[in-house]
């Protein structure tokens, strides 16, 4: 079976593919390459040791993605492509409404065209709104803060509005927690541009010595320690997790939302503490002011992917920061420099 996968060059997409391919579809991938690099598709394919079929192209290029249908019989689409920093979406909403939206709406005209209709689509944790328990179901109220979120949330009713259209479509959400980590390879793993926004990038940094201080965006959250709690959730469990994605929508139609976490909350302090056991390595740190629009915790409940499509996150806190730890020193500057650095 052929898999297409939009955004496939990136963090989430490249570790999807290894395990498509593992599995045995053949994969198509299709990306603008604005936020990727294409040594991630060369790495996956020295790992398993299989080809991809890559294509350097942005999704709303309606006549390019129709050729693509064409040319391959696609059988089910994994929709990655997409903005996805929540501080640029505040400084630039038209850039995300325009890219996340007019993508994906393009996408799912060429897929009914060609009478493509099984989906998985990336979504977001931060589709949820606040709830100052911090767990958070797929009944949970939904309500983005920021739009990034709001392109999340507006394509899952999108999708939703397509399946009542069309009961011939099989869709799966899957709202991702926080992915860390990294392939265990060491040859592939999350390349931020510039100065990390999120957390393990940026400890990662700070342990291997090329910024000098982690600033905690408060200490004074109603957690534990006073710092953010959040799932995160080891990038090959939530590979894994589209896997079974897959394997639901082949077997049944519908639209349905799934959370893809561990179902387990971690601090800013316990994250850095186990970061520091696992590499030896110390993770100064400065405790500074909230980063607007932070949440104090979110964490997943996971009964529904557990059940209605067999998927648990298997690997730890540990190993999470451990793989991480490899990417980071194996590709100080992550594939901005084609050789990979022995350690
Ligand atoms: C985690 C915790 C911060 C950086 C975002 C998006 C989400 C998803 C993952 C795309 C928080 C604290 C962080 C730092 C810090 N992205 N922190 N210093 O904000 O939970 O989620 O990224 O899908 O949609 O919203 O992740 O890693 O930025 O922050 O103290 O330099 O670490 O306050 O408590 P977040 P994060």
């Amino acid at each position: 079976m052929i898999v297409l996968v939009t955004g496939g060059a990136g963090f989430i997409g490249s570790h999807t593919c290894i395990e498509l391919l593992n599995d045995g579809y053949e994969v198509i991938v299709i990306d603008n390459l604005s936020n990727s690099n294409i040594e991630s598709i060369v790495r996956v394919e020295e790992i398993t040791r299989k080809k991809i079929k890559f294509y350097n192209f942005d999704l709303s290029d309606h006549n390019r993605l129709e050729k693509i249908f064409l040319e391959h019989k696609i059988d089910i689409v994994v929709h990655l492509a997409g903005f996805k920093a929540v501080g640029e979406s505040v400084l630039n909403p038209l850039n995300y409404y325009k890219n996340n939206l007019n993508g994906t709406i393009t996408l799912c005209e060429v897929m009914s065209e060609y009478n493509v209709k099984k989906l998985i689509f990336s979504s977001s944790a931060t589709v949820y709104s606040q709830s100052k328990f911090g767990k958070v179901s797929e009944c949970s109220p939904l309500g983005a803060t920021n739009p990034y979120g709001r392109t999340k949330l507006m394509i899952e009713k999108i999708l939703g509005d397509i399946y009542i259209s069309d009961h011939d479509w099989s869709i799966a959400t899957l709202r991702y927690f926080n992915p860390i980590g990294a392939h265990s390879s060491g040859l592939i793993g999350e390349d931020p541009n510039g100065i990390p926004n999120n957390l393990v990038p940026y400890i990662s940094q700070v342990a291997s010595g090329k910024l000098e201080e982690l600033k905690i965006f408060g200490n004074d959250y109603d957690t534990l320690d006073g710092t953010g709690v959040r799932d995160y959730i080891h990038v090959v469990d939530l590979a894994k997790g589209h896997l079974c994605a897959i394997n639901r929508v082949k077997e049944s139609k519908g639209n349905e939302a799934y959370n893809l976490g561990t179902g387990s909350g971690y601090s800013v302090m316990e994250l850095i503490d186990a970061f520091e056991k696992v590499t030896g390595k110390k993770v100064p740190f400065r405790i500074v002011e909230r980063r607007p629009g932070d949440i104090a915790i979110c964490y997943a409940d996971v009964l529904k992917a557990n059940r209605e499509l067999g998927w648990k996150a298997e690997k730890g806190i540990k190993e999470m920061c451990y793989d991480a730890w490899i990417w980071q020193t194996k590709n100080p500057n992550g594939y901005k420099t084609s050789e990979v650095t022995t350690v």
